[in-house]
């Protein structure tokens, strides 16, 4: 299971990628904002950050305008691993060296053909452990 959330500046983006981890045939649940009406970012990265954090999704897509505000809400949570990306380098590194558990997209700064690519990399790159785990873990420690 997929955690996804957004606020009002990633409501059209994360229609998009919903629509995209559907055609997918993947299982996601989307923790709001249900509206394009103006909300308040942290409330979004916290409910996704939890729902990763706990076990309830394996992992997280956070949207807002650029993705650093939801990304530094969802980093508050212990044991939440959030990367902000608008490359596809970045996005595969996230994964393969920082085992990024959350992506967090800016939905005023990708279009939706990039993003796609980017969920894309972040649900199929493995990490690569080894000395990056050490490093992880020096993180959560
Ligand atoms: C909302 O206008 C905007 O500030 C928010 O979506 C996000 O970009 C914050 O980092």
């Amino acid at each position: 299971m997929i955690a996804i959330g957004s606020d009002h500046g990633g409501y059209a983006l994360k229609q998009e990628i919903m629509r995209h981890l559907s055609s997918r045939g993947l299982a996601y649940q989307d923790y709001g904002c249900y509206s394009e009406e103006s909300c308040d970012y942290p409330v979004y990265g916290k409910a996704v950050a939890h729902a990763v954090a706990d076990g309830t999704c394996e992992k997280g897509i956070l949207i807002c305008g650029t993705g650093i505000g939801i990304s530094l809400a969802a980093n508050k949570i212990h044991g939440i691993r959030c990367a902000v990306c608008s490359d596809c380098f970045s996005a595969e590194m996230s994964r393969r060296h920082n085992n990024a558990n959350i992506i967090a997209l800016g939905g005023r700064v990708v279009g939706p053909g990039l993003a796609l690519m980017l969920v894309d990399l972040f649900l199929d790159t493995p990490f690569e452990g080894g000395r990056h785990q050490r490093r992880v873990s020096m993180i959560e420690e």
